[in-house]
């Protein structure tokens, strides 16, 4: 990670005594190869922790690692129709997969949930997820379809998976803050729906899942190579396939393939304390304004729905300090949660010696009076909370692709953050490159991913059904 000290070199023009005012700001943001491999060892225990037979020494890891009961990937050659359906960030998304020999063509159609069904009852939100179902099969004239359409739900809450089509709400994350649904089924809760909505709507939910494994399935679709689903988007998480013999908490049958998709739910990792070693106070301080207070710990460090506030609060302390802005915080500036993560990516684009995007954005702060040496210190601090983001979440990965052991491995990774930031990709293979893995190592966007793939693990589910193939 590039260290404040370069970062100081690089701001030529500024003067001096706010040069050291910056470095004693961001030097806490450093994080070298010790903390990085703390981060690593602390990973590797609450994996072991969260796979043993023991439901006591389970309940120490703050991740869940669930059995997602998802056994196979797609084989090739598979033909059919299939749904696809994704909830999870703030558009929904509905898909249809048409598989002719293995070759997918797929449809899709964004539903966008207003802020008062996020926070409303959730039976609101499964009401509207089951009138776009019927929208959609309007749209595609599927709607007096004579057999059921086998249907993948991703739905990206933490949930315990009872069974491939089964799976309890342990809690909302992200912007949803319904106040009731935890500890219900959400298939159920969409049949519900359907029920009330839609009656009759032709299709089979056959299985439900968190986008990290839909993204897998996905990825899997356009690389073989693929063994890790990795979501970074508005929250972040990861799933890879596991060999049974690995997972001790399994209770399944032990057939062929003897793996199953394993959903880390890394976004809650050190809510018990265990990252603290590296937690600014930035970090304590979106805590504490967040939905979900003490907890998403490991997300809000780098996830898209943190990132612009992390930055902002590095912005309006360095201003407090006279470092910026001629020490005046606008009140946009000072508006929590004003400074959204596309604002990030958007400096972040600006080129060399270019500063239309930035100074575009500060303009939205109010800040367009800002003078040269500004551009150049907020230029710096993005791109230091961005590399610091890419790097925990690829120190995380890089556990995953070490346990995966296999000479080369491909991450398929989909969400807004990865897909549109410049630099995110690159700064994660640097640090990847730097651990030296044994394993070569791909990471490719599988964009909406998410949803396609729910419809893949559809396909996957019914010829597990057909197998008889189950994981317990
Ligand atoms: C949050 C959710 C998790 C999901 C991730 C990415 O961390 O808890 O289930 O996979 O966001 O959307």
């Amino acid at each position: 990670m590039d260290a404040v000290a370069n970062r100081m070199e690089r701001l030529t023009d500024v003067a001096s005594a706010k040069k050291q005012k910056f470095e004693e700001i961001l030097k806490p943001l450093y994080l070298g190869e010790d903390k990085i491999k703390r981060l690593m060892d602390v990973m590797e225990e609450q994996m072991k922790l969260a796979t043993s037979k023991d439901e006591n020494t389970r309940k120490k890891s703050d991740i869940l690692m669930a059995v997602t009961h998802v056994r196979c990937l797609l084989q090739g050659g598979e033909n059919g129709d299939y749904l696809g359906l994704d909830l999870g960030g703030t558009n929904f998304r509905v898909v249809r997969v048409q598989l002719k020999d293995g070759m997918a063509s797929t449809t899709t159609k964004y539903y966008t949930l207003t802020e008062q069904v996020l926070s409303g009852p959730c039976a609101g939100v499964f009401d509207f997820i089951a009138e776009s179902i019927k929208d959609f099969l309007q749209q595609e004239n599927l709607i007096n379809s004579d057999s059921k359409i086998p249907l993948g739900f991703t739905f990206s809450f933490p949930s315990t998976q009872l069974a491939l089509n089964s799976a309890i709400l342990l809690t909302w994350t992200k912007s949803f803050k319904c106040p009731d649904g935890v500890g219900s089924d959400s298939v159920q809760l969409l049949e519900q729906a359907i029920a009330r909505k839609a009656p009759g709507l032709p299709v089979d939910i056959v299985a439900v899942m968190s986008d990290t494994t839909s993204t897998l399935m996905a990825g899997n679709y356009l690389d073989k190579k693929c063994r890790i689903g990795v979501i970074l988007g508005t929250g972040s998480n990861a799933a890879f396939v596991e060999h049974l013999e690995n997972i001790e908490k399994y209770g399944g049958d032990f057939k062929e393939p003897k793996q199953v998709l394993v959903n880390v739910e890394w976004g809650c990792m050190g809510d018990s304390g265990c990252l603290d070693f590296y937690k600014t106070e930035f970090e304590k301080e979106i805590d504490q304004h967040s939905n979900h207070v003490n907890s998403f710990t490991f997300e809000k460090s780098f996830a898209g729905m943190y990132l612009g506030e992390f930055v902002r609060l590095v912005l309006v302390k360095l201003t407090n300090e006279g470092v910026l802005f001629n020490g005046h915080v606008t009140e946009e500036l000072a508006t929590r949660w004003k400074f959204t993560s596309g604002f990030v990516t958007k400096i972040d684009s600006d080129k060399d010696k270019e500063t239309t995007n930035t100074r575009n954005i500060l303009e939205k702060l109010n800040l367009s009076t800002a003078s040269d040496e500004d551009i150049a210190i907020v230029r710096e601090v993005c791109d230091f909370v961005v590399q610091r983001a890419s790097y925990i979440v690829a120190a995380a990965l890089a556990v995953l692709i070490r346990h995966v052991n296999l000479p080369e491995v491909t991450v398929a990774i989909d969400g807004s953050l990865y897909e549109h930031h410049p630099k995110f990709h690159n700064y994660m293979m640097e640090l990847i490159s730097q651990l030296n893995l044994h394993t070569q190592v791909k990471l490719i966007l599988a964009k909406d991913g998410s949803g396609q793939g729910a419809a893949f693990a559809a396909v996957a589910a019914l010829r597990q059904i057909e197998e008889n193939i189950v994981s317990a």
